[in-house]
């Protein structure tokens, strides 16, 4: 990894080790290694027989995996989570997985590394992929988007009330000398928009609504969790950790979809599937002393369900 040295903080940890229920023979799956906090903690907690599958899509993550190699329980993919089903089905386990972890967003190390472009308080390229092998960084995308689109991805995956004003400026911008770097995109929106919330500097939702259109978080997570309920046992947990209201809002609908059972067909009666997941528990949210210790649990949503038998 170039740049600084970064650490990352697993969150809701022990929450997350009491609701997988972790068997020691068991076989479990964590679709976001990032530095292996949660990884390493399920390890400590499996026998001799047990499973660890890791993903992460970030090259740097599965080399900070590296000490794990001699592991036999363990093994580490680099690709993104909505390939689960293959990573799954190549190892004969589909069906099988007694635990799912996605814990999501980004890690401490991609947003502490100013090269890797994520962090409006860093001077970096404005590259935001959290796969630097994928072909498309931030910049390029807002050298190819319109307008209208850009104005959309800032309303509806920034929440931002500014989106209009910016995605105006930006493309205006464009077309004289492109925004190559994170501080020059900070300067444009400064301003064009006014400081508004003395907590929130101006840039955050524009970098937030970029981050997740440069790689495509949304879609990732829908397929991910379809991929993951396939994936189960019976009686296998499904444990996410969203860290804002979009990806929450996708994770409990999801839920609660699969807990009905999904709609096959529209009649005047409905018609749906079995439910194929239980809700277990309601949201959980980190308390005051991690919040405390570690600000990105601030916002930590942790929801679990559980797959029913067929
Ligand atoms: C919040 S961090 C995980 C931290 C980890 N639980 C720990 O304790 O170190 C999220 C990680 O998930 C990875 N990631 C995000 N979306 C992904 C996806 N669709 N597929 C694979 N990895 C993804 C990111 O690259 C990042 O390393």
């Amino acid at each position: 990894m170039a740049g600084e040295r970064s650490e990352h903080c697993p969150v809701l940890l022990a929450e997350v080790l009491d609701v997988m229920a972790i068997r020691p023979d068991g076989i479990y799956v964590d679709c976001t290694f990032g530095r292996g906090g949660h990884s390493r903690a399920i390890l400590e907690r499996l026998g001799a027989e047990g499973r660890l599958l890791a993903i992460d899509r970030d090259i740097d993550a599965v080399v900070a995996a590296a000490d794990l190699a001699g592991d036999a329980r363990f093994a580490i993919e680099h690709g993104r989570f909505s390939d689960l089903g293959r990573f799954v089905g190549d190892r004969g386990w589909a069906g099988r997985v007694d635990g799912i972890l996605m814990d999501l967003g980004v890690s401490s190390p991609q947003l502490d590394t100013a090269i890797r472009g994520f962090s409006f308080m860093r001077e970096g390229p404005l590259d935001m992929r959290m796969d630097p092998t994928q072909e498309h960084s931030a910049a390029d995308w807002l050298a190819q988007v319109s307008e209208k689109e850009l104005a959309r991805v800032l309303r509806e995956y920034g929440e931002e009330r500014f989106a209009g004003r910016i995605a105006r400026a930006v493309l205006e911008q464009q077309r004289h000398r492109p925004i190559a770097t994170t501080t020059e995109l900070v300067s444009l929106i400064e301003s064009v928009i006014p400081f508004v919330d003395k907590f929130k500097h101006p840039a955050t939702r524009t970098f937030q609504a970029i981050r997740i259109a440069v790689n495509n978080e949304l879609g990732e997570l829908e397929q991910g969790l379809g991929a993951a309920v396939d994936a189960l046992a019976e009686g296998g947990r499904l444990v996410v950790i969203s860290f804002h209201s979009l990806e929450d809002r996708i994770v409990k609908r999801f839920m609660r979809e699969e807990a009905r059972g999904r709609e096959t067909a529209r009649s005047l009666f409905g018609t749906r599937a079995a439910p194929r997941l239980g809700l277990l528990g309601k949201p959980v949210k980190a308390g005051e002393e991690e919040t405390r210790g570690n600000p990105r649990a601030r916002s930590a949503v942790l929801r679990v369900a559980e797959k029913r038998a067929a």
